[in-house]
């Protein structure tokens, strides 16, 4: 049991009473003028409740509309607001919420960077090895232009956050955090940074003028908030930039001693950066837990101030090691406390096998809502006791029928749930069988525990059909069947031919050289790529179409530089493009045979790819006959999942709940 993990700690008078945190998440839920709402309150509650000792807001805004660059572009979604002291009054209120669970809180501020149009050098950026071409120049299709900040302006920049810091304190926060991580997000990470710092005056050049305007704007938050107010700094250790950015050496040699000497309390410790390594700052389910670290450790090395480590740490066993083996004396959980706010308690309480794990999936606006936790969906549907006790059957045992079974147990129905196969997960439960996915795993096993829990009549290997039903009369029946793939006219019957699902779940029936047909399975064929096999994946679409609808954000910023030569600037980028799986785009499949599967390209030139496995992943079919065959037989039948509509895993978890609890 965590021993280490519990041990209080006091920063400058700030007394948490254990060393697991709640890290920075911008997605705080707000109303549209950026005040404080019943939804913020309750989002930071829950995670108080939850067992953390301390909460870092997500980065508040510091600075009025008109002080931001002009040529910005117009952000859609209102951030939570600092910048007039109207704002106070909605934190002070949240804020004894949080005091009331034995919490402390600090709040994040920052001053906009390039990625808002200004920063400390124009672009594009000198360095034209690394073209500025990142996830939101993707999103967007350009390059931002980026004006030059001025003296004046940047005078400007210091005054906004220190007043900003100074309505914190007043709010009652317990500390405050100048923001400096994140590259082209932030405009003191970019000072720091040279690849987007090429100034020639006296804040660019040397690390000590790089490193000037972070200390100058900490002693203007100083001036406001008074020496004994706890002032941390967040940092990208390693802006994952190789020696064109900040690296761990030179964050070591000469950021964190100037921060040190400065008079900052606490170092937080990230990586990356927004424009260019996006999915370093948040990564996805494809790096492994914890993986960065190892940065927290060295700076460690490097200074007598806490440490904060942060990173897809989802397992508190995991924190607990990290803190006993002196990696950093406080651990930030931040994408995991959006799956499960209670990870902590559960945790401390020895509940672990309880804990709803992350699976990593990182969409933008993770956690707001949570892929898997319904609960964090503002408009959701309440959970209530079930006003009649019904018998619920639920027919398909992916993590949507393993959900509404969830739902509907925990409201005090009688719940039987039938699944063909022999193991539950459908869907979901395969594709964690390959490497890059395998977290997916962390659903399937949570909502596994939740039917032992609550006592749900699992009946597995029992294909349901409509004389089941007759048996058991069930008052509500709820399809959850899945979808499945459509093998196209000229696959079908041709020997080596096989569905996605199929080739996760029998690895030993996929043969050597594979191809698969259909973009959205690049995470497939990275996954058999990495066992060694020989993968071409091909399709009719575009180079960003690839990983299809599933996979966006971050894991499509880490599949386009794997498998294509989109210029997304990164330190080891060229290393990065693999040349296998080997990835084809804009063709038209023309015929199969023994030979290979012949394909044309735009140009009409011809080429055969032989193959093993030829591994289908297009257009799937709801497995709908049933729903059809029981209208009019049982009173209430519902659709869920891909069974209803083939998408997300999303989006079988929502339906579940959006029937469950209403029945
Ligand atoms: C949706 C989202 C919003 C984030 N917002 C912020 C932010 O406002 N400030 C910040 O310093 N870091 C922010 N981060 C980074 C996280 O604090 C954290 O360092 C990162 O997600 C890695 O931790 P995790 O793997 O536990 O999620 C954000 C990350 C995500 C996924």
């Amino acid at each position: 049991m965590a021993r280490k993990i519990l041990e209080p700690i006091d920063i400058k008078g700030m007394k948490l009473k254990n060393r697991i945190a709640f890290g920075p998440i911008l997605n705080m839920p707000v109303d549209p003028e950026g005040f404080v709402t019943s939804e913020t309150v309750r989002w930071f509650e829950e995670r108080a409740q939850g067992g953390v000792g301390f909460i870092m807001t997500g980065t508040l805004i510091g600075l009025p509309p008109d002080a931001i660059c002009k040529n910005a572009p117009v952000m859609s979604e209102a951030g939570a607001n600092v910048y007039d002291d109207k704002y106070i009054p909605g934190w002070a209120k949240l804020i004894d919420v949080v005091h009331s669970y034995d919490v402390k809180i600090a709040g994040q501020i920052a001053g906009p960077g390039p990625m808002m149009a200004e920063g400390p050098s124009p672009s594009p950026y000198p360095d034209q090895d690394s073209p500025a071409f990142g996830l939101f120049d993707l999103l967007a299709g350009t390059i931002l232009p980026v004006e030059e900040i001025t003296h004046e302006r940047m005078e400007m920049m210091k005054g906004y956050l220190a007043a900003a810091a100074g309505r914190i304190k007043a709010a009652g926060f317990d500390g405050v955090e100048l923001h400096c991580a994140h590259g082209g997000a932030n405009l003191h990470a970019s000072f720091l940074s040279p690849y987007y710092n090429k100034r020639t005056d006296q804040y660019g050049g040397s690390w000590e003028n790089r490193i000037r305007f972070v200390i100058e704007t900490i002693e203007a938050i100083r001036k406001v908030v008074g020496s004994n107010y706890p002032l941390f700094v967040r940092l990208s250790a390693n802006e994952l930039l190789g020696e064109r950015g900040i690296t761990l050496e030179a964050t070591a040699k000469y950021i964190v001693p100037a921060l040190e000497k400065a008079g900052v309390d606490a170092i937080d410790v990230s990586q990356g950066s927004v424009l260019h390594s996006m999915e370093g700052m948040a990564p996805p389910l494809y790096y492994p837990r914890g993986c960065f670290i190892e940065h927290a450790a060295a700076i460690k090395k490097a200074t007598n101030l806490p440490v904060i480590g942060v990173g897809r740490i989802l397992d508190l066993d995991m924190a607990e090691q990290f803190l006993e083996q002196g990696k950093a004396d406080i651990i930030y959980l931040a994408s995991q406390l959006g799956a499960d706010p209670e990870t902590p308690k559960k945790y401390f309480e020895g509940r672990q096998e309880e804990i709803r794990k992350c699976i990593g999936c990182k969409p933008i606006l993770c956690s707001t809502p949570c892929t898997i936790n319904y609960d964090s969906e503002v408009d959701r549907i309440l959970l209530t006791p079930a006003e009649i006790k019904k018998k619920v059957l639920v027919i398909g045992g992916g993590v949507g029928g393993m959900e509404a079974a969830r739902i509907a147990a925990l409201r005090g129905h009688d719940v039987t749930l039938m699944e063909k196969e022999s193991e539950l997960g459908g869907t979901v439960s395969a594709l964690s069988r390959t490497k890059l996915t395998h977290e997916f795993k962390n659903i399937v096993t949570y909502l596994g525990m939740q039917m032992k829990k609550l006592k749900v009549d699992v009946r597995v290997c029992k294909e349901a059909t409509a004389a089941d039903v007759d048996d058991i009369k069930p008052d509500v029946v709820i399809v959850a069947c899945g979808a499945s793939m459509v093998i196209p006219d000229i696959a079908k019957d041709k020997p080596g031919v096989m569905d996605h699902l199929k080739a996760c779940r029998e690895p030993e029936a996929v043969g050597q050289r594979v191809v698969i047909w259909g973009l959205a399975a690049a995470e497939l064929a990275l996954s058999l790529a990495k066992e060694g096999k020989e993968v071409t994946i091909i399709g009719s679409g575009e180079k960003t179409t690839l990983g299809g609808a599933w996979v966006q954000g971050v894991r499509q910023l880490y599949i386009l530089r794997k498998l294509t030569d989109i210029p997304l600037a990164r330190e080891t980028r060229e290393a990065e493009r693999l040349q296998n799986p080997q990835a084809l785009f804009s063709l038209k499949v023309e015929g199969i045979g023994p030979e290979g599967v012949k394909i044309t390209d735009k140009e009409g030139n011809e080429k055969t790819l032989p193959f093993d496995s030829l591994i289908i992943s297009r257009q799937r079919a709801a497995n709908d006959s049933l729903f059809k065959a029981l209208q009019g037989k049982v009173k209430e039948v519902y659709k869920i999942g891909d069974c209803d509509r083939v998408r997300a895993i999303k989006n079988a978890i929502w339906s579940a709940n959006e029937v469950a609890r209403k029945i």
